[in-house]
């Protein structure tokens, strides 16, 4: 049967290319993580608000562990993973991500934390502002999607600061260590310009 629809892009889109070094600001940017990370990701994984809303805590090991599997990613195509790097003394300060990238159907979904000594200053807005354009933009993708628990507020703050409508509520989609959540959907498409109120 022939296909009626051809694949938006096709495999080997992302492992072809060098994984992006995005310049956020004048301070931050979003760099590929490196092994001299993990004892910032075990620092950062000590936040209950990390921990909450995302569902584990790391020890020393387990942290090397996610950064050799945040580092070999970009080659699986399913998940691209950074951290959002302060450029005066290059720390980590954060991640994002795209997660469950669909080559086939131009789709992904952004993820992100920011460690609490570096929130309320626009950088996980402004980092997935400028993941968000290159993935829509060069990359080639089509629809970006956003989830986050009803309850957690700056989240939805940082998705509509980067351009994601809300699209509606998924109940009891996911459960946290208090339980299920609903959880807020947000996406942003490529044929929607956006003007960020952060910008
Ligand atoms: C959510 C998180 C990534 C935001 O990072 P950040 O760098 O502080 O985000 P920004 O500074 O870009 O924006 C934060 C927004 O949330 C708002 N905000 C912060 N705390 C809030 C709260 N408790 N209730 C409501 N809004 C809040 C801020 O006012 C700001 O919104 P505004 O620009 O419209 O004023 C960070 O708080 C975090 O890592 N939290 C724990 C992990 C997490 O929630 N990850 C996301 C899972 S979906």
């Amino acid at each position: 049967m022939p296909r009626l629809v051809d694949p938006l892009l096709l495999p080997g889109s992302v492992a072809s290319i060098q994984q992006p070094l995005l310049e956020i600001d004048d301070r931050f940017s979003i760099r590929p993580w490196a092994i001299d990370d993990a004892p910032t990701i075990v620092v950062a994984y000590s936040d209950p608000e990390i921990q909450q809303w995302h569902r584990r805590s790391l020890d020393d090991f387990e942290a090397q562990q996610m950064v050799r599997i945040w580092r070999g990613a970009w080659q699986g195509e399913a998940d691209a993973c950074w951290a959002i790097e302060n450029r005066l003394d290059g720390l980590a300060v954060g991640y994002i991500a795209l997660h469950r990238i669909d080559l086939e159907n131009g789709a992904a979904q952004v993820a992100y934390w920011v460690a609490p000594h570096a929130r309320s200053a626009g950088v996980a807005s402004k980092a997935t502002l400028a993941l968000s354009e290159w993935a829509l933009g060069p990359l080639g993708l089509h629809r970006l999607e956003l989830l986050h628990s009803v309850h957690n507020h700056a989240s939805c703050h940082v998705a509509a600061n980067a351009g994601f409508a809300i699209e509606g509520t998924l109940k009891g989609a996911l459960e946290h260590p208090d339980g299920w959540h609903d959880m807020h959907l947000h996406a942003r498409l490529t044929s929607k310009p956006f003007r960020s109120p952060i910008s």
